[in-house]
Formats: structure tokens, sequence, C-alpha cells
């Protein structure tokens, strides 16, 4: 069953969709197939509701090559080759050759560190297909996306939603575990940092092999999903809280000793974490993960939104605080 709902274009060859960014409570670190992006272990995340990209795609015969309109400014030439390569996946599946023009804006600040892959590569996914006269299940959207950026796929499906590594690329997709409305949560989304990360994750990936902490994380990755699953259906926050943050520490403690390594963490990374584990310690339920970068997503339940965002805004070393709840499908849009 697919809740992709297609709507007719009012331009032929045009579409329009947005796609919400999502934070990994389980992570994505490490592929088994780096061409297929198949990847090593299962991960479990949230949508992020106010966290969007928006993207329009014109398959146009009056185009030589494709465009890439990336926040209004024409894009960097390797982001608009990823996007080309992408988008012939596209043609292939369409059966046409007509070259594209991408114009895709986030909402949230750019420059914020906030990563905007999974967003991006969701929102291309759905409408480039629908522009080129596909309509795919959610299944195949979230396959599709999965080739664009890994986390990508988890943010086709709406609320809760699970990657499944599978074995091949026809069952390596993500889909819902619960909407979004099952659980009020909040991430609090500490900015320590507004500097551009040195390694992305494309290029982290590959590196996750060459660290002797790689085969231990997945060793019980499987056993932390199927803990990350219940605390989300029985919406039981310590359990999350835990299981959340003993993952974040084994990918980072992966990433820390891959050759060569990456320490995305800042000093105000390290405040925040310590701060967050002393609230805890106070009785305030709240936890705290990262991903390939230094900010740092603080998670709460709805009701501890307002206290966790004052103390956090009052630690040295956060710059801003962007907050954000749990979010929809990707969705076509006008
Ligand atoms: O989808 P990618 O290639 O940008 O990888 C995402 C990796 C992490 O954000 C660190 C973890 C995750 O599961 O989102």
């Amino acid at each position: 069953m697919s809740n992709v709902k297609h709507i007719p274009s009012p331009v032929p060859g045009q579409a329009t969709a947005v796609a919400c960014s999502n934070i990994a409570f389980i992570k994505y670190w490490g592929n088994r197939d780096h061409r297929l992006r198949l990847p090593a272990s299962g991960s479990l995340s949230m949508n992020l509701d106010s966290l969007t990209t928006r993207t329009v795609v014109r398959f146009d015969p009056a185009l030589e090559h494709d465009e890439l309109i990336l926040n209004g400014e024409p894009a960097a030439e390797a982001a608009r080759q990823r996007v080309s390569a992408f988008l012939t996946r596209v043609r292939q599946l369409a059966g046409i050759s007509l070259a594209a023009r991408v114009e895709s804006a986030n909402n949230f600040p750019m420059g914020a560190g906030i990563a905007s892959s999974a967003s991006a590569f969701a929102a291309l996914s759905l409408a480039a297909s629908a522009a080129a006269g596909l309509r795919l299940t959610e299944r195949d959207l979230s396959r599709l996306a999965r080739r664009g950026s890994g986390s990508a796929c988890r943010s086709i499906p709406g609320g809760f939603v699970e990657w499944q590594a599978g074995e091949n690329d026809a069952d390596s997709y993500a889909f819902s575990i619960a909407p979004a409305e099952h659980w009020e949560l909040s991430d609090c989304v500490a900015i320590v940092s507004r500097a551009h990360k040195t390694t992305g994750s494309s290029a982290g990936h590959p590196l996750a092999d060459s660290s002797p902490l790689h085969a231990a994380r997945l060793a019980q990755v499987n056993e932390n999903l199927r803990r990350c699953r219940q605390a989300i259906l029985e919406r039981d926050f310590d359990a999350l809280a835990a299981v959340t943050e003993t993952d974040c520490h084994l990918m980072h403690a992966v990433m820390m000793t891959s050759s060569p390594p990456l320490i995305y963490w800042q000093p105000g990374t390290l405040t925040v974490m310590h701060a967050v584990q002393q609230w805890r310690r106070q009785g305030l339920p709240v936890c705290y993960t990262m991903d390939a970068g230094p900010n740092v997503h603080v998670i709460c339940e709805v009701g501890a939104e307002s206290q966790v965002v004052a103390r956090l805004r009052e630690l040295p070393n956060v710059l801003d605080v962007l907050v954000a709840h749990p979010g929809g499908p990707a969705r076509l849009a006008r």
C-alpha cells in the first residue's frame, strides 16, 4: 500500500515536492554495498516537521544539460553532478532523455550546520519521478531516494520510520512504524557551530570498515533497533533515551577510530552532552544524539520542551536552538 498522494501536475513535465529532514535514534553508518547504498545495518528515525526542503523539477526540451539552483543560487559543480547522476536514474526508469532544471530550497537557515541531504534527496525523488510521469509506490520511492543519500529513504514515509537493511536493492527501503501523531516528541537542535564540515557523510561511510569498533557496533545493532522500536511503540521515554545515546556513542566511536579518524564534535558538543546528562540526573527526561556534525539534537517530550530550550540557550557555546516535532511523509505540492 502506498501513502503517496499523486496529484495531477498543472505543468506537464514539472512537479514540486516537499520533504522533511529526519533525526536517527539508531544510526546508519557504513555500507555493505556502496554502489547500491545498501547499509551495514538497519536504522530508525523521526521526521522533523519544521526542517524541510521544497524542490521543483522541470524536464525541458530547451535545456542542453541539467541545471541545479540551490536556495536561489546556481549550485557548485559537484552538487550539480550528483543531482544530474540521480536524474539519469529517474530518466532510465521513465524511458526519457530530457535534461531538467531543479530548484531546491531549505526552509531552515543555510549554514546552520543542519544536514539537508535527507530532505533534499527525498524531495528530489518525489518531484523528479512525478515530473517524469512515473507513479511510484512509497516503497519504490524510498528505494530511489536511498540511491541519492541513504538517510533520504527514511524521509519518504511519515512519522517514525525504520529503514530495513535488506539483502538487495529490492528489499532495502524504509517504512513507517508509527505516524507523526503517535508521540509528541521535540527535537531541540542546539547549534554549536555553523562551520561547514570537512568530511560529509558520503565520504565518511566508506571509512567505517577501517574501524575495529565497526563490527562491535554491528554485533549489537539489531538488539538496539528492537529496543528502540519497542520504546517508540510504547512511548517509553527512558528506554528511548538509553538506546539513543548508546547508539550515538557507538557510531561516534566508530567514526573516531576509523582511518583517517572523523571527529565531528566541537567543545560546544561536549558542553551540551554533559548538561543533558546532568539535567536527566536531576529528573528532567531528556537525551541527545548527534549526526555527522557537531550540533546536538536534544530530544524530549513536548511538555518539557520550553524548559529544555531555555536551559540550552543559557549554555556557553550554544549559538541558537531550532525546534522540530514529528513530521509527515514526503508530499507533492503546487
Ligand atoms: O544519508 P547520509 O549519507 O547523509 O548519512 C547519514 C548519516 C548519519 O546522519 C550520521 C546517520 C543517520 O542515520 O542519519
